[in-house]
């Protein structure tokens, strides 16, 4: 053990990484070290340096063909899990629609070519700015979610290029399984419009005005409870809240949004995107949703998550006498707020032995200046983890790049992508210039 971690050889955790959280095509190679896409992530990290937010190309494909096969055409790719022009084209290729949620996002889809007709516009406060831009464009669905944006709407039609098609984002009242930060479908939320409060009534009878004077089309009806949902029956009890009063309706679409959770740590177990699917359909034809009715959902998570490893470089072992060991790497809370912000557990390992027992206790943390700056509060790593080695975290590909930030002016890291023996830097790393160029 290198200086002095605590060792812990009982028990499961001492167990190697399960593969299964790895992304798909990852193997040990010749050398031992583990590769994903045929690369050889130690190799990587010496060439990209670190940290970095390494993607299995092949793993992205395989979830948005899995989406597209199990949800049908119309199935959206939620872009605020992650998001950069490769990914936006990726998914596009791959025949899903792209969710975008600000004009940020927007702006993003459409640089990379994505066309205004394959991208739905969320949003519980759209600026007048972004609305413009959107109808402007063309943008396919526009999810409406507040009186003040019918308003807008109403006002703005007109400067659209073809006639706007519309959701309205209801909120059905049900409480997801999941952490409250992400739960949305609840009566008390800052989206949607409520059903039990029939504010969802009104706003349909508003949107149906507008249809009937030609002012837009009022194409159906859109719900999300929540994100990192594991069990099922939330979705049954979306679809169920739903179900009679949208088939009132007469509309034609009905999306469920996303949330479908994935396992981050040993022993976590999830759906897959087609049991989802088949789990809502069922819903949809027990509760009385239309047979001709298109049902879509809105993955995010799902698409992009287990495809993701970060890698880091181990600077710092600081073992506390009875107390714990430090082990800092050089990113953090910058590259994955997700430890702090929602307490996400993840799991760490040494891409030089990834089958090597992890008899090793250590507290993983960043290089920022806060002590909440954890990254995995109880992580198991091999005892011979020494400084300078490359540390890897899986299932880092949601909300992580997406989310990261510049705390302490730390640049924020590259996102390559990995596939067929070869890597490609889709966002190259920010640089100390970086940091001061918006500095007038
Ligand atoms: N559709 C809508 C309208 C959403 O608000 C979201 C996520 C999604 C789809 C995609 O949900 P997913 O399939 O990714 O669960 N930052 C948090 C997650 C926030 C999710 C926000 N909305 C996290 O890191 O866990």
């Amino acid at each position: 053990m290198t200086r002095g971690g605590r060792d812990d050889p009982s028990g499961a955790a001492a167990e190697p990484l399960p593969p299964s959280l790895l992304p798909l095509t990852a193997q040990v190679g010749a050398t031992g070290h583990l590769h994903v896409g045929g690369v050889d992530l130690v190799a990587l990290a010496a060439e990209v340096g670190t940290p970095v937010f390494v993607y299995d190309e092949a793993h992205l494909r395989a979830r948005c063909q899995e989406a597209r096969l199990a949800w049908g055409d119309g199935v959206a790719y939620a872009t605020k899990a992650f998001l950069c022009k490769a990914m936006a084209a990726l998914a596009h290729e791959e025949g899903l629609c792209l969710d975008v949620s600000t004009g940020g996002e927007l702006h993003v889809a459409l640089s990379a070519g994505v066309p205004a007709e394959r991208l739905v516009l969320h949003g519980n406060n759209k600026s007048d700015e972004e609305l413009r831009v959107a109808l402007g464009a063309g943008v396919a669905r526009i999810v409406v979610d507040s009186f003040d944006e019918i308003d807008r709407l109403e006002r703005l039609a007109p400067t659209a290029s073809v006639l706007p098609t519309v959701l309205i984002r209801v909120t059905p009242g049900v409480e997801a399984h999941t952490h409250e930060f992400v739960r949305t479908g609840q009566d008390d939320s800052k989206f949607g419009f409520g059903l039990a409060s029939g504010a969802a009534d009104e706003a349909v009878a508003r949107l149906g005005a507008l249809a009937s004077a030609g002012v837009l089309r009022f194409a159906g009806v859109h719900a999300h409870i929540g994100s990192q949902i594991f069990l099922l029956e939330s979705f049954g009890a979306e679809v169920e809240a739903l179900g009679g009063w949208f088939a009132g309706l007469g509309l034609d679409e009905l999306c469920v949004g996303g949330g479908l959770g994935v396992p981050y740590v040993a022993g976590e177990e999830a759906p897959t995107i087609t049991e989802w699917a088949a789990t809502v359909r069922a819903a949809c034809a027990r509760f009385g949703v239309p047979g001709h009715v298109k049902v879509t959902a809105e993955p995010g998570r799902s698409i992009v998550a287990a495809a993701g490893v970060t890698l880091y470089t181990v600077g710092t072992i600081k073992t506390l006498p009875g107390i714990r060991t430090y082990l800092s790497v050089d990113g953090g809370m910058s590259d994955n707020p997700r430890p702090v912000l929602y307490g996400s557990g993840y799991e760490a390992f040494l891409p030089r032995c990834p089958g090597a027992q992890r008899t090793m206790r250590a507290t993983v943390v960043g290089k920022h200046c806060e002590s909440g700056d954890l990254l995995v509060p109880d992580a198991r790593l091999p005892p011979d983890t020494e400084v300078g080695d490359v540390l890897a975290t899986p299932v880092t590909g949601a909300y992580g790049h997406s989310m990261a930030s510049n705390y302490n002016k730390v640049p924020r890291p590259p996102v390559v992508f990995v596939g067929g023996g070869r890597h490609r830097v889709v966002v190259r790393r920010e640089t100390f210039e970086d940091l001061v160029r918006l500095d007038d």
